[in-house]
């Protein structure tokens, strides 16, 4: 009786059970009435007793061998069953997708639109591809003029000039062409530039450039909406600093610094140690620029600034390094999930 068991064990668990019927089919045979196990156990009745122990160990071995197999069959279908049938059925409930958060400098750009737009700016945006007119010539590059390489520029085609926009002060040409004052527009956009990649500089990043353009505008009201601004955007307790700078579409022109945010004006190693961060160029249109678009420098004056949202962004959520924006890396982008 023993051996028998011995080949019973294997033969059980080797058994293939595919569908229902195979599952009856074995339970029947094995557990059954008349079934195997039943048989087994009324031989184990006329064994003797020095044997019982042993074979009556054995013969549980059997019994869970079965019902393990049984198991075994019933957890596959199962899972099974949850995978999606081809049935359509409209009272499943839905696999649910988690929306992707918003990119950082998405988030920013939208604060940045939003905040001007509660002073009276619309938003403008216009092509990525420029040629040297808008980019350059309208906005007082002289040809061959060394400022030119200030922006190294990806040239697209030469002679004529077409490039990828190195600053949307491409749009703001744009609209001073299309439109007489008064002009109170933001541009945002993409641009251009041929640098090296680096943790603080990408041959890609976001601009917003703003543009005011009526009589009597002055480097007050300038100097008081960047004020207005960095305070929406870093906090009321920010404070700005202006130094001159140099700019061929601005006269005067200016480089503005805010105090730092992180440490608070103390010193640290992103405002290294002076308190201040800088965070755009501004200055008042040069009137040249103006007559290039057809508005008459006689009557109206005008202020224009530029921003990079990548700096923005990574002042305001302290991020070290601008590479990250491009890379896509979730653990990234998911730590901006449910900031609109
Ligand atoms: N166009 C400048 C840049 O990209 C920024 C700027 C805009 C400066 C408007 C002054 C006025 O660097």
């Amino acid at each position: 009786m023993l051996d028998k068991i011995h080949i019973l064990i294997p033969e059980v668990q080797d058994t293939s059970i595919k569908t229902k019927e195979d599952l009856e089919q074995f339970r029947i045979h094995y557990q059954g009435r008349k079934g195997v196990l039943a048989g087994l156990f009324e031989d184990f009745k006329t064994v003797p007793p020095a044997q019982k122990k042993e074979t009556g160990r054995i013969l549980n071995d059997l019994k869970m061998a079965i019902q393990a197999r049984i198991d075994t069959f019933i957890q596959e279908a199962g899972t099974k069953e949850e995978t999606p049938s081809t049935e359509f059925d409209l009272t499943r409930p839905v696999t649910y997708m988690e929306p992707g958060p918003r990119h950082p400098l998405s988030i920013v750009r939208n604060q940045i639109i939003e905040i001007f737009s509660r002073i009276g700016y619309t938003v403008a945006e216009d092509r990525e591809i420029e040629d040297d007119w808008h980019n350059f010539t309208a906005l007082n590059f002289p040809e061959e003029h060394p400022a030119r390489d200030m922006q190294d520029t990806f040239f697209i085609e030469k002679n004529p000039d077409i490039a990828l926009r190195t600053h949307t002060s491409s749009v703001q040409i744009r609209t001073m062409e299309q439109n007489q004052p008064p002009i109170r527009s933001i541009f945002p956009g993409r641009v251009f530039r041929n640098e090296a990649i680096s943790a603080r500089a990408h041959c890609i990043f976001h601009q917003v450039e703003g543009l005011y353009v009526d009589k009597d505008v002055s480097f007050r009201d300038l100097k008081q909406t960047l004020l207005y601004f960095a305070k929406e955007v870093f906090g009321e307790d920010t404070q700005i600093r202006l130094r001159p700078s140099y700019f061929p579409f601005t006269e005067p022109s200016g480089e503005m610094d805010v105090s730092c945010n992180i440490c608070g004006g103390k010193g640290c190693n992103i405002c290294k140690y002076t308190g201040w961060v800088e965070i755009l160029g501004c200055g008042m249109v040069d009137p040249a620029v103006l007559e290039n678009c057809n508005i008459d420098s006689e009557i109206y004056t005008g202020f224009a600034f530029g921003m990079g949202i990548e700096r923005i962004t990574m002042l305001k959520y302290q991020i070290k390094d601008l590479r990250l924006f491009f890379e896509n890396d979730l653990r990234f982008l998911n730590q901006f999930r449910g900031i609109i």
